[in-house]
Parts: structure tokens; C-alpha cells; sequence
């Protein structure tokens, strides 16, 4: 596919440009004529109607060179009036909103409008965020289950991360056309789409993902964001099988078995030496380690967790919680508890052993790091061997694409220079689809690196759950105006 006559150069401020500005075709080119005016009504967190008037454009692909424009494609929601009353969303801040799941493709392309009723009825995160009056962006991205005539798997890893970073470029590239402020992305996505969040907040402009840019003709601009929320990552996922069973090992499963006791402690045991070797440490904690990890995990989230909810109820409802949950000590408006009895009291793991890496290749994962025309492979040293002995080897191109999908990677040492440096985390505290240690760890080294985090765990809430989406709303403008 050749590439366009050059257009409207964009104005100063590109980073490390992947395609020469003569080069970039006019269809990376945001056009701001080429909306169509939409009204919705939007229930705020309060249960307000409001009636939005917004602009509504759809972009082909924000890539020169799509592989599958029907997932390499954008759409922009720009508020106009608000009640009636005129919005100048000029220098709002963006919400890039995905909306992958399952690490499975994700398309906005038959999209007429916003995306604003979320799951269960309620508003979604981009509805809210346009009736406060932002810029919201929704990106499609390919993903691990796309396979093209010839038996090609087109969008394992690292497609999704690749096309959410072309999507930012493409915002970036267009600053000044495209409405709002694209110096103050704020990236949100939920379990898989909050994996590919956080990634995206982790590894801003990092050198690892310009080949795959170039191939696909991403605009040459900064893919940095500015701010980063995730609700229950599903990442570290060559760690996560070792960090499950460090959390869920002793938990049974639905139909009340135990999972492989070998298994389950040889994982439990080689999650020892990675935890080490993130050299963690927390306030109060000092290095964390799979020693005292539970009782980061506890002090930090999962009581904190249980005080808010029981000090939200009121003194029936509390008592009658308390009684029917004894292993829960409520004195002086705090809840305390054992990690065992809070293990004990979230029941039943999801999730087999292993978990992520699984022996016969039938998880989400396994086909997220397949490659060519094979479905699936394994990404882990343990599940191979286990598989196909001792001597097995991860296939060459395995370790580099765990790198390109692990956020934990770019904030090691030194961390990517130009990551977010505000996040918001959230997960259930009854969510077993991963470990707890998780988003413990991420949250740990953020802070360590002197990040603004703000995370926090919904007390009993499973897998997806969004308790607080006004104060999320509201955390973004308030990181907005921050310089940094
Ligand atoms: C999702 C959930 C999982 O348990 C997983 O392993 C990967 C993705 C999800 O809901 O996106």
C-alpha cells in the first residue's frame, strides 16, 4: 500500500517520529468538519438526567497502513452543550476509553454514537466522563483470537498494545485539531483493557514498540499518557501463575476440590525468588516479600477495604454484617482480620493450576502469545517443561513479547521516562481471576517511584467491578491540572 501525499504538517512538539513528516499520509489527519451532531441523555452518578449534545466523529484508522481497519479504528465524542448550556471542550482533558475484554479483539466500527449505557444498564465510564463535559475517545484494537484466510493469527501479542499506542500517536500527531487536550490522555479499561491501561501508562514512547508502529504507519508523535486508570489488570501474566498460587493456592475451587498440590506449591515456591527480585518496598513494610507480602496486602488494602464498607452501613446493617462474617473484629471504627480468615471468607478460586500458562493451552493467555499459524503457545519455563521436559525451551521471540506486554518491565530500575504519573487502580476484593499481589506489586512500585497512585480495593466486589466511577471522574480533573 503506498503511502498518501504529504499533509498539513502537525505543529511543534512530536517525539521521536516513526515515519518522516513527508511521509504521513493526509488520512492521519483529523478532520474537525467531519462530525455529526448527536444528543444523548446521560444519568450521572447521582442519577441526574442530562441532556448532551455532542459531536461525533468517526475515524477510519488511525494508521496509515491497517491490518484490520475494522479494529484499527477511533471514535471522538465532543461535547457541545450540556443542558443547554454551550461546553467548550477545547482544552478538556480525553478519556481514551477501551473497551477489550479477554484480550479479544475489540472493533468501534459499527458504533452510531457513544458508547454511554455500560454493563448492567448503568452509565458507562465514557458517558460520564462526556456529561462532565470531556473529550472521550473510544479506540477498537485487534486481539488474540483474529485469524486471517491463510490460518494467520493477526492479532496476538503485541497487536493490542501496538494499535493502543498508534491511537494515542494518532490523538497526539492531530493536537490542535482533534478537540481537547491530548497532553492529558487519561487511558481507563477493565481486566484485559485494564492490562493494556496500565501497559499503556507504563511504556510511553519506549523504543520496544517502534518497529511494530512503523510496519502499521502510526503517526509520528508521542504515544505518552498523561494519567492511567485500570480496574482489575489481568498483567504480569509470566508471573501470574506463580502469584496465584501465593494468594488462591490453599482456596478450593467451585466444586469444592483442591487444585494440584504439587503444582501448587512448586508455583507457590519459584513466586518466592520473583518477588525478590522486583526489590519492592513499602511504607511501613520496608521490602516487601512473599514473607510479608499478605500483611502489606491486608494493612494496606484489604482492611482498609472492609473499614470503609462497614462504616458505610448503617449500625443495623453493620451488626448484622458483623455477625453473619465473626472473623472480622470491628473496634474503634477499623475492621481487622486475619490474611488466612480473609482467604477463608472469599470462598472459592476461579481458577485452575496453573492458572494463566495452562498445561493444555486452552486459557485466554496461551493464545495471546501464539503466533503464525499457531493458535496458542506456552510462556512460561514451568508449564513447557512440565509439558515437554526439563530440556524445553520458550520459543526465541517468546521473552521479548512478554517484555512488550508486562508493565511491570518498563518500571523496573531505572522505569520508562515518559510513563503516566498518575494512576488510578481498582479491584474487588473477592476477585479471583488473578492474584491480589497483582495489582499490590504495581501499586508498590509506582509509589516507590514516587508516582501518584491512588488505589483501592471494593470490599466483597468480583471481577469488573467500578464502585466508585464519579470519584474517578472527578480524580480526573483534578490530575488535569497538575503540571506533571
Ligand atoms: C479477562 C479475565 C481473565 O480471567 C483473564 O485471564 C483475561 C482477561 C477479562 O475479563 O478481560
Amino acid at each position: 500500500m503506498g503511502l498518501a501525499a504529504s499533509a498539513a504538517a502537525p505543529a511543534a512538539g512530536l517525539a521521536s517520529a516513526a515515519v518522516s513528516r513527508a511521509s504521513t499520509p493526509s488520512s492521519l489527519v483529523f478532520d474537525p468538519d467531519a462530525y455529526t451532531e448527536l444528543t444523548v441523555t446521560i444519568k450521572d452518578t447521582e442519577g441526574t438526567a442530562h441532556e448532551v449534545v455532542y459531536r461525533f466523529t468517526k475515524v477510519a484508522s488511525y494508521v496509515a497502513r491497517p491490518v484490520d481497519a475494522a479494529y484499527q479504528s477511533l471514535n471522538v465524542s465532543v461535547p457541545v452543550r450540556i443542558d443547554g448550556r454551550p461546553v467548550d471542550a477545547r482544552r478538556a482533558p480525553v478519556l481514551l476509553a477501551n473497551q477489550i475484554g479477554g484480550y479479544m479483539p475489540s472493533s468501534v466500527a459499527g458504533a452510531t454514537g457513544i458508547s454511554a449505557s455500560g454493563m448492567g444498564g448503568g452509565t458507562s465510564r465514557q458517558g460520564l466522563a462526556l456529561a462532565a463535559g470531556y473529550v472521550v475517545v473510544e479506540p477498537g484494537a485487534r486481539g488474540r483470537t483474529l485469524v486471517d484466510a491463510s490460518g494467520t493469527y493477526y492479532g496476538t501479542a503485541p497487536a493490542a498494545i501496538v494499535d493502543l499506542k498508534a491511537a494515542v500517536r494518532y490523538l497526539r500527531f492531530n493536537k490542535g485539531r482533534v478537540p481537547g487536550d491530548v497532553d492529558r490522555i487519561v487511558s481507563s479499561g477493565v481486566s484485559a483493557g485494564g492490562a493494556l491501561s496500565s501497559l499503556l501508562g507504563a511504556s510511553g514512547d519506549s523504543p520496544l514498540y517502534r518497529p511494530y508502529l512503523e510496519e502499521i504507519g502510526a503517526a509520528p508523535a508521542s504515544d505518552a499518557i498523561f494519567a492511567t486508570g485500570a480496574w482489575c489488570p489481568i498483567t504480569d501474566l509470566e508471573h501470574a501463575d506463580m502469584a496465584y498460587e501465593w494468594c488462591w493456592g490453599s482456596n478450593p475451587l467451585i466444586d469444592g476440590s483442591q487444585v494440584d498440590r504439587t503444582v501448587s506449591k512448586e508455583l507457590a515456591t519459584s513466586y518466592v525468588d520473583y518477588v525478590a527480585s522486583l526489590h519492592l518496598k513499602a511504607k511501613g513494610f520496608g521490602s516487601l516479600t512473599a514473607r510479608n507480602m499478605d500483611a502489606y496486602l491486608l494493612k494496606t488494602y484489604m482492611e482498609p477495604s472492609a473499614t470503609k464498607y462497614l462504616a458505610s452501613l448503617s449500625d443495623a446493617d453493620r451488626a448484622a454484617y458483623l455477625a453473619a462474617n465473626p472473623f472480622i473484629t470491628w473496634a474503634q471504627g477499623r475492621a481487622t482480620f486475619t490474611w488466612s480468615d480473609f482467604l477463608t471468607h472469599v470462598g472459592p478460586r476461579k481458577k485452575n493450576a496453573p492458572s494463566f500458562d495452562d498445561f493444555a493451552m486452552t486459557t485466554p493467555e496461551t493464545n495471546l502469545f501464539g503466533t503464525g499459524t499457531t493458535r496458542a503457545r506456552h510462556f512460561t519455563l514451568y508449564s513447557l517443561r512440565h509439558e515437554n521436559g526439563a530440556g524445553a525451551r520458550l520459543e526465541p521471540d517468546v521473552p521479548a513479547k512478554l517484555h512488550l506486554m508486562n508493565p511491570m518491565h518498563h518500571l523496573a530500575g531505572q522505569a520508562d521516562a515518559n510513563r503516566s504519573r498518575h494512576w488510578w487502580i481498582r479491584l474487588g476484593t473477592k476477585d479471583t481471576d488473578t492474584s491480589h499481589t497483582i495489582a499490590g506489586n504495581l501499586s508498590a512500585r509506582l509509589t516507590a517511584l514516587g508516582d501518584h497512585v491512588n488505589t483501592s480495593y471494593y470490599w466483597d466486589a468480583g471481577h469488573g467491578a467500578d464502585q466508585d466511577p464519579g470519584d474517578f471522574i472527578r480524580w480526573i480533573a483534578a490530575v488535569a491540572d497538575r503540571r506533571k
